[in-house]
């Protein structure tokens, strides 16, 4: 099947960008060919899709209608990018994947994970070999997000309760696939959150 796929899971803010960098960085010093890539975007086509999703009003798409342009996006990035490279053979690290739907869209905007789940299975079809869920107070981890003052800010800005029903909804996703998820503790320094990581990573073949 090729090379390894891996996605960052968390709340807005956990600090999954910087700590799939690490990654990244860590596994090319030892040798491996690394791609970085992110949902929603990660091709030309999903990235245009994106910019519908992540900016603008918080009411601007129905939960309905968000679950088709993020799956819509993910097939794009599936096709162009994720399966050329693990065909490859190199590693990918996306940020952001199926996960994520099943959280914001199928619990946390609303009970649609029956939709979110037959949409996966029709247009997508492939799990991550390792997913990381970056676990962190979503109170903290929100005061980071917004400061990060980009435009990107449609689901910041659906407040703390949402955050925690996020938070809640990864946990409850990875006690459903322990198979492949491990919750990485994302307190702490960078340097930390990225032992733990590293050391995740090391034990899955
Ligand atoms: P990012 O900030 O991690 O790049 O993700 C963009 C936003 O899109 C983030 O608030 C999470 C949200 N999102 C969903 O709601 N559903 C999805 O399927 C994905 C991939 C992201």
């Amino acid at each position: 099947m090729g090379g390894r796929f891996i996605t960052f899971e968390g709340v807005d803010g956990s600090g999954k960008t910087t700590q799939l960098r690490r990654l990244a960085a860590t596994l090319r010093a030892a040798g491996e060919a690394v791609v970085e890539t992110r949902e929603p975007g990660g091709a030309t086509g999903a990235e245009a899709i994106r910019r519908l999703l992540v900016e603008g009003e918080p009411g601007r798409w129905s939960p309905e209608t968000e679950i088709l342009l993020f799956t819509a996006a993910r097939r794009d990035h599936v096709e162009r990018t994720i399966a050329p490279a693990r065909a490859r053979g190199e590693t990918v690290l996306c940020d952001r994947f199926a996960d994520s739907t099943r959280v914001y869209q199928g619990v946390a905007r609303a009970g649609l994970r029956g939709m979110v789940d037959r949409l996966h299975e029709l247009s997508i079809g492939i799990e991550p070999d390792l997913t990381l869920i970056l676990d962190i107070d979503p109170e903290a981890a929100l005061s980071r997000g917004l400061a990060r003052g980009t435009a990107e800010d449609r689901f910041e800005r659906f407040g703390l309760d949402f955050q925690q029903k996020l938070r809640a909804g990864f946990l409850a996703l990875a006690a459903e696939f322990p198979g492949r998820c491990r919750v990485i503790r994302a307190e702490g320094s960078a340097e930390e959150v990225a032992a733990r990581i590293a050391a995740a990573v090391m034990e899955t073949p």
